[in-house]
């Protein structure tokens, strides 16, 4: 049986993180590729040496052409400019959409059958970006943010209930901003609800942290974002593909009327598997959880339209 082959494009700290984390699980070979001469080559190489010290098998290259990225079944796309302090995900809207859209174009050339798992942000929107450009069906176009945003949301309930991370459940809603809707009365540790272990006063703080994982971290590190978390949440969704395990992972996807909001791509439950996106899951919500979705929604919508000039 053939490796499956993931490409990562921009090798930058997110794209080189995550082809460390597809490397070390032996999920498949690995292409890295960016515009930077020497960048992904040389990162590949050096990423490549270390598999006789950790034991992977993984064929891994790392290319300025994209040629090499034929037949990938799995394109993670990180390409684009970070955040800086001061900068909302929303500031990067037009230029990253013009680098999304080119290697968008240049990847789907290579890989018409592959997977997109969107990185760049504003995340919600660069996704709608890949889908528009590639043509693809919405399963095989999907935004990664949620898995992220539900990472920090675990992190700090598992750290205030002084529990392990590993009983934590709970997932983000939403768009990857500050309208992002952590789901409390869905979350609980070891199915217990997290009521039982933490005040409503903690929560409620919980959840505004989480709203705002990414800032904390681009205020510390002034001259980037945050890329260990977030690579190790795309890897996650492209271990769900490629071992078609079908796990349930919040992910940006194109919602066609569930939730009650169609053409925008928003955070949601979904399956994934060998066919990517394979169904959205729909909750039953209660109206506060509907309002705060469908507000997040708006602001997705908002940077649609101002990318499509409306
Ligand atoms: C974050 C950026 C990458 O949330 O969106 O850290």
């Amino acid at each position: 049986m053939k490796r499956p082959k993931i490409t990562i494009v921009g090798a930058g700290n997110v794209g080189a993180t995550a082809a460390h984390w597809c490397a070390s699980k032996e999920l498949g070979d690995v292409v890295l590729v960016d515009i930077m001469e020497g960048i992904p080559q040389g990162k590949a190489l050096d990423l490549l040496q270390s598999g006789p010290v950790e034991g992977f098998d993984c064929r891994i290259i790392g290319s300025n052409d994209y040629a090499v990225t034929e037949n990938s079944d799995v394109v993670v796309i990180t390409a684009g400019l970070p955040r800086k302090p001061g900068m909302s995900r929303d500031d990067l809207l037009k230029t990253n959409a013009k680098i999304v859209g080119d290697v968008t174009e240049k990847v789907v050339k290579y890989s018409p059958k592959s997977t997109l798992l969107v990185v760049s942000n504003p995340l919600d929107a660069m996704a709608y970006v890949a889908k528009k450009v590639s043509g693809f069906p919405r399963n095989r176009v999907i935004g990664m943010a949620g898995v992220l945003d539900s990472a920090r949301f675990k992190t700090f309930i598992a750290e205030a209930a002084n529990v392990s991370v590993e009983d934590v459940h709970g997932f983000v809603y939403g768009g990857h901003g500050d309208t992002m809707v952590p789901m409390t009365r869905f979350c609980s540790i070891s199915g217990v609800p997290l009521e039982t272990f933490l005040s409503k006063e903690k929560i409620d703080q919980i959840v505004e942290r989480t709203k705002n994982g990414g800032i904390e971290i681009v205020n510390y590190l002034k001259a980037g974002s945050a890329y260990y978390a977030p690579s190790a949440s795309v890897v996650q969704m492209v271990e769900a593909i490629v071992r078609d395990k079908k796990r349930v992972l919040p992910c940006a996807v194109e919602l066609e009327g569930e939730y009650g909001i169609k053409g925008l791509f928003v955070g949601v439950l979904a399956k994934l598997g060998t066919n990517g996106m394979e169904q959205v899951v729909e909750l039953q919500l209660n109206d506060t959880e509907k309002t705060l979705l469908n507000k997040s929604a708006d602001a997705v919508r908002g940077l649609i339209q101002v990318l499509e000039g409306k």
